[in-house]
């Protein structure tokens, strides 16, 4: 099937940032993609533009209800110059999970997957090659009728931004220091913990902003009802060694099904490793660190890649993971993961998509 996609190239193109001090989702390339919804008419009229600011009424329900889903994905150069995605299909299958949850009309993921190729080749100078960089491709949705009553509205834009980025955290890629939250909660079953929408994030500051106060990257949720069991952290699933085998929490409704979480857990069975998806509570954590067994944790996400985890702190507990350094499986992971999206590691998955 060919999709019709008009293209408006800019006629100024942008000074680029250096890009060995790019830090996270600070710059923006010269174009982005765009796509209208109404009822009655489906999407419609997708383009590529030039990167610009968008105009919509003060009544557009998105500013007031938070109708709203995302992605987070990225494109990578390999030695040669040749760019690929990574595993673009399975971010446009939750992007349609995340647009369901929110009674949000599905995108036709073909159309969606020609854009990002059309866009990321047409932006593809933007593509850093640094050691831990690569373009960040942000897709969106966003309701857009005018009109205050609460029911799903009868507009919407599907926009693709991109930008190019180095590490999520100010760490760069040495361990964070994660605060256990005690007190707020993320999401419930039933809820829309595991969908990709706004409101996840911003319900989170507040905890993220205290936990910052006392010198930590992000928070560690507990579940909403035991208020015990590890769910994920505010930007990236977790996993733990504990011994021989590596544990991570199972998809339970209220966690994200994250697409490196997923690469991770076919990686590590590769390579023969246990692993387990389900519940883990912070008191099975705080018991595996004092006798020795929690050997080492680690974030995964597209924006955190693997992130190794130097401490815990769960109720003024401090627990010094690996002493505090990157402990051998992330870095393991780490270096697998990361030579694959940048072409120097051969793809046993079939994980690129290679434009
Ligand atoms: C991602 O990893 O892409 C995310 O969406 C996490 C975050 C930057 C909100």
């Amino acid at each position: 099937m060919s999709y019709s996609i008009s293209i408006e190239r800019t006629s100024a193109l942008k000074q680029k940032p250096d890009f060995s001090q790019l830090g996270f989702g600070k710059y923006f390339t010269d174009h982005m993609f765009i796509v209208e919804y109404d009822d009655g008419e489906g999407w419609h009229d997708a383009r590529i533009v030039p990167y610009q600011p968008i105009s919509l009424d003060p009544a557009a329900k998105v500013f007031h209800y938070g109708q709203t889903v995302f992605e987070g994905m990225k494109a990578y150069k390999d030695a040669e110059g040749k760019v690929a995605l990574f595993r673009p299909f399975k971010n446009l299958q939750r992007l349609n999970r995340s647009n369901d949850r929110l009674s949000i009309p599905a995108i036709d993921e073909g159309l969606a997957l020609e854009a990002l190729k059309q866009l990321v080749t047409i932006d593809e100078s933007w593509i850093p090659t640094e050691e831990g960089t690569s373009l960040y491709i942000r897709p969106f949705v966003i309701s857009t009728q005018a009109a205050l009553g609460v029911s799903p509205s009868e507009k919407y834009l599907f926009m693709i931004i991109m930008s190019p980025v180095g590490a999520y955290y100010r760490e760069g890629i040495n361990p964070v220091s994660i605060y256990v939250e005690p007190q707020y909660v993320r999401a419930v079953p039933g809820g829309v913990g595991n969908a990709k929408t706004g409101g996840n994030y911003a319900s989170g500051l507040k905890a993220q902003e205290e936990a910052s106060d006392k010198g930590y990257s992000q928070v560690l949720w507990l579940d909403g009802v035991h208020r015990k069991y590890i769910e994920e952290v505010g930007s990236m699933n977790v996993f733990f060694k504990l011994a021989d085998k590596v544990v991570t929490p199972a998809l339970s409704g209220s966690i994200l099904d994250g697409v490196t979480r997923d690469s991770v857990i076919q990686l590590l069975k590769y390579w023969n490793i246990e692993v387990e998806e389900r519940a883990i509570s912070i008191d099975e954590l705080v018991e595996a660190y004092r006798n020795g067994t929690l050997e080492e944790a680690f974030g995964t996400g597209t924006a955190a890649v693997i992130s190794p985890v130097g401490e815990l702190n769960w109720q003024g507990e401090r627990l010094i993971l690996n002493g505090g350094q990157t402990g051998p499986l992330a870095a393991k992971l780490y270096g697998f993961v990361t030579g694959v999206q940048r072409g120097a590691v051969e793809d046993p998955f079939g994980w690129l998509l290679k434009l």
